[in-house]
């Protein structure tokens, strides 16, 4: 049995280089599905897990998050005054009570794995989700809360992985797994060539980890890209830890690429209260066009 999950690591300093020239001065991360940014998302994808310690790895051009988690009082005097009850409370209930933020910067972006590194003061010995807030998941259940119930089944690592196609494989950590001991990773490796990738079983934006990776991190040097790589310092861990592969239910959004972004912002329009039924029609005209 695991123990229970009370953290959660964004790492959210990333140049978003992909996204430019939107992310040259407002984070990748604060970039809204409709009306929530996906942050928040992330947020309330690790609330709905159990967290209620959030430590945010940021960098430059940041800022907006952490006043994004703010109380803004004033905001919330004028929505008072002109008694739109409705937004006051989606602002109110960004953060819930006893739930705490943490910002931690990591100076430079050198990667993944050093950007989790950057959190080890803010988490000791405690195990804790890693969530990449530009993988969006829409499904029944959080992606995270599925995992956590993984690990307290079996007690070891879990890693959310997705099946994609072979020509994409250098887009991706890629594992292998032994079926026979509930797709316990064997190999995982960062960004290989169609030909050398291990499977098409490829690692998306969730991770729940131990502390140990900590020290694994440390000691690994620059990896594809020339960047310090989670799945390096998760390779390492293989020999001392069960890391186990979880296929999870949803459908995830990457909405680090514009292909993906509009993808969701298509997907949770049709959803969305506020303009599904209308959205809908304008989509079936557009298209009859
Ligand atoms: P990405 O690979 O998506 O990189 O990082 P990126 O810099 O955000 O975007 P592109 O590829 O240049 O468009 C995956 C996640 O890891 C974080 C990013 O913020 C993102 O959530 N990250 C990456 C860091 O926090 N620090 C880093 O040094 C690198």
């Amino acid at each position: 049995m695991g123990q229970t999950v009370r953290a959660a690591v964004f790492p959210v300093a990333g140049r978003g280089t992909r996204f430019l020239p939107a992310t040259k001065a407002s984070p990748k991360e604060m970039l809204p599905i409709v009306d929530k940014p996906l942050i928040q998302y992330a947020v309330e994808e690790a609330i709905e897990a159990g967290a209620t310690k959030l430590v945010f790895v940021t960098g430059s051009s940041k800022r907006a998050i952490e006043d994004h988690f703010d109380t803004d009082t004033a905001l919330e005097q004028a929505l008072t005054a002109s008694g739109k009850t409705d937004l006051l409370q989606s602002i109110r209930d960004i953060v819930p009570a006893g739930v705490t933020c943490i910002y931690i910067r990591q100076g430079e972006p050198l990667g993944l794995g050093h950007a989790v590194l950057c959190a080890r003061p803010a988490i000791g010995e405690e195990p804790f989700f890693v969530h990449l807030a530009d993988d969006l998941i829409a499904g029944e259940t959080g992606c995270l809360s599925q995992m956590a119930t993984e690990y307290d089944r079996h007690g070891g690592c879990v890693v959310a992985v997705e099946t994609v196609p072979r020509e994409s494989t250098s887009n991706y950590g890629i594992v292998a797994v032994d079926e026979n001991s509930q797709n316990r990773i064997t190999q995982i490796v960062e960004k290989p060539a169609p030909d050398e990738a291990p499977s098409d079983s490829a690692v998306v934006g969730r991770y729940l980890l131990t502390h140990r990776i900590f020290d694994k991190l440390e000691r690994i040097g620059e990896g594809a890209g020339g960047e310090i790589q989670l799945t390096d310092g998760i390779a390492d861990l293989l020999d001392e830890e069960a890391i186990y592969a979880y296929s999870f239910d949803g459908t995830r959004y990457d909405c680090g690429s514009k292909l993906g972004y509009l993808q969701a912002t298509v997907a949770y329009g049709l959803e969305h209260p506020d303009t599904g039924p209308e959205f809908r029609e304008h989509l079936k005209d557009m298209l009859s066009d």
